[in-house]
């Protein structure tokens, strides 16, 4: 009797999150780092990704542009009844979140915060520098969270857009990618940083280069990490998570535009086959 009941709870519970699935977007491929880390930790889970390949880059972009496009995307997600959303866009979650959760109800995970939180930790000298693009550099969020954590943290800002393109690109680990990182960092070099918070979904790709050029002694943070675990902390809390050992996941992808570029470009971000992607005018 009793064994029934669980067999019809599971399978209950089974066909109802048959439908729900983890929302992630970006402004293109590069969101595709957290999704990476989110199937790591939660390999049972649906999802569903969203690139915005017809307006990357974002990061060059203004607020209330990058909003608005955030905003038409989640309405997208939620009518594919998402149970959570994910900004994996540095960008959008510096210039979007707060928007996002006053309209919408369900629970909204940004990286900006976990990020930081992760740097928190990392860091012994309480120096810590952040590389993004422009609108996240200026927007100043990470340095608002890092102080938010301890106002003694000091903050050492740094745009990078050049890196952006590099990693479309594919020139991840070669000698104009190195040059570029030479010149853009070297204002960093000397401020005796021992973390550096990669602030922008491409630059995690870019660990090689940036080790190399600002030495192995400073830890380079990746929001991706912590950003998957607070999703499985929500989730958990929520008794959201999907628990039968046997359930299949969908993983299913959407863009504004260019799908077989985002495939190809995108299994490298993912470090998995993607089976199709699908473009839609939103
Ligand atoms: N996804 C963006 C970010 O993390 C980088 C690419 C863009 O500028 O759109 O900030």
């Amino acid at each position: 009797m009793i064994k029934n009941i669980s067999f019809l709870k599971s399978l209950k519970q089974d066909i109802s999150l048959m439908k729900k699935a983890i929302g992630v977007f970006d402004s293109g491929v590069g969101g595709l780092t957290v999704t990476s880390r989110i199937i790591n930790y939660l390999p049972r889970e649906n999802i569903i990704y969203f690139g915005d390949t017809a307006h990357l880059p974002y990061g060059s972009k203004s607020k209330k542009t990058v909003t608005r496009f955030s905003l038409k995307i989640t309405h997208f997600l939620i009518k594919h009844n998402i149970k959570l959303l994910v900004v994996a866009c540095n960008t959008a979650s510096a210039l979007g979140l707060n928007t996002l959760r006053q309209k919408f109800s369900i629970p909204i995970v940004g990286v900006i915060k976990p990020g930081a939180k992760a740097a928190i930790s990392a860091t012994k000298n309480k120096k810590i520098g952040i590389i993004g693009t422009d609108a996240t550099i200026k927007s100043d969020v990470y340095k608002k969270a890092l102080q938010k954590f301890d106002p003694k943290i000091k903050v050492y800002n740094l745009s990078c857009p050049l890196f952006v393109p590099l990693v479309e690109e594919g020139w991840i680990n070669n000698k104009i990618t190195h040059l570029v990182a030479t010149q853009y960092l070297k204002s960093l070099k000397n401020k005796a940083i021992d973390t550096l918070i990669l602030g922008c979904t491409h630059y995690p790709l870019l660990k090689g280069v940036i080790t190399r050029v600002m030495g192995k002694k400073v830890t380079l943070i990746d929001s991706a990490e912590e950003t998957a675990k607070e999703v499985k902390y929500l989730l958990h809390k929520q008794n959201n998570l999907i628990i039968q050992n046997n359930h299949k996941p969908q993983h299913k992808f959407f863009v504004s535009d260019a799908p077989l570029k985002f495939k190809c470009l995108g299994e490298k971000f993912l470090k998995r086959k993607i089976a199709s992607v699908k473009k839609v005018e939103l």
